[in-house]
C-alpha cells in the first residue's frame, strides 16, 4: 500500500540511493541532511510497503515562495501516480505555511518530467541557458497557489 509521508532520519539512506537511481544528477549525499535540518516539511517519501520508492524535496525560498529541489520515483513505480501523490502533499503542505507560489526547474529535455508539471498547473517562466553543470539549459516554471 502507498503512503506518502515527512521524511524521518532512517530514510535518509534510502532516498540517497533513490536519488542515485532516478536523477542525472550526483549530489553530495550531505546535502539529503541539510535539507531534512532545514526544511523537513518539504521532504517527503513515497513507500510501497515500508520500502522507499520516491521522494521530493522542496525547500522555502523566502516568504510565501517555495521551490522543489529533487522528485524521483523508482522506475518500476512510475505512472501509478506516486508523483503526482509526492506533488499534491508537498502543496498542500506548503499551503499550511502560507506559500502562494512553488518554483522549481528542469531539465528542457525531460519531457516526462516537463509534461507532468504543465498538467498539474505549472507554467513556463524562462529559459535559464547552461543551468545544469553539464551545460544543458533549463526550464524554469512555476505554480500559483
Ligand atoms: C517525473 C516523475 C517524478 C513522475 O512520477 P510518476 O510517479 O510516474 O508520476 P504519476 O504516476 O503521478 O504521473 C505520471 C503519469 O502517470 C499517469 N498515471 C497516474 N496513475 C496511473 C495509473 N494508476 N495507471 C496508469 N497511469 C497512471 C498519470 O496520469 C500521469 O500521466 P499524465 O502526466 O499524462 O497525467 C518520474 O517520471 C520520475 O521520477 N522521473 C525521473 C526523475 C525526474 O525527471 N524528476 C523530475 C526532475 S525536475
Amino acid at each position: 500500500m502507498l503512503l506518502v509521508r515527512q521524511v524521518q532520519p532512517n530514510d535518509i539512506f534510502p532516498v540517497i540511493a533513490v536519488a542515485f537511481e532516478t536523477l542525472p544528477e550526483r549530489y553530495n549525499p550531505s546535502i539529503f541532511n541539510q535539507f531534512y535540518e532545514s526544511c523537513p516539511e518539504g521532504f517527503l517519501v513515497a513507500l510501497d510497503n515500508d520500502s522507499i520508492v520516491g521522494f521530493l524535496i522542496g525547500i522555502r525560498t523566502s516568504p510565501g515562495i517555495a521551490r522543489i529541489l529533487m522528485v524521483g520515483v523508482q522506475d518500476a513505480y512510475r505512472k501509478k501516480g506516486i508523483g503526482s501523490a509526492l506533488l499534491a502533499q508537498f502543496i498542500k503542505e506548503m499551503k499550511t505555511q502560507q506559500v502562494t507560489r512553488v518554483d522549481l526547474e528542469v531539465r528542457t529535455s525531460n519531457t516526462v518530467a516537463l509534461q507532468f508539471y504543465q498538467k498539474r498547473g505549472f507554467l513556463l517562466n524562462a529559459t535559464l541557458p547552461g543551468f545544469y553543470q553539464n551545460g544543458e539549459n533549463a526550464y524554469s516554471m512555476r505554480k500559483e497557489l
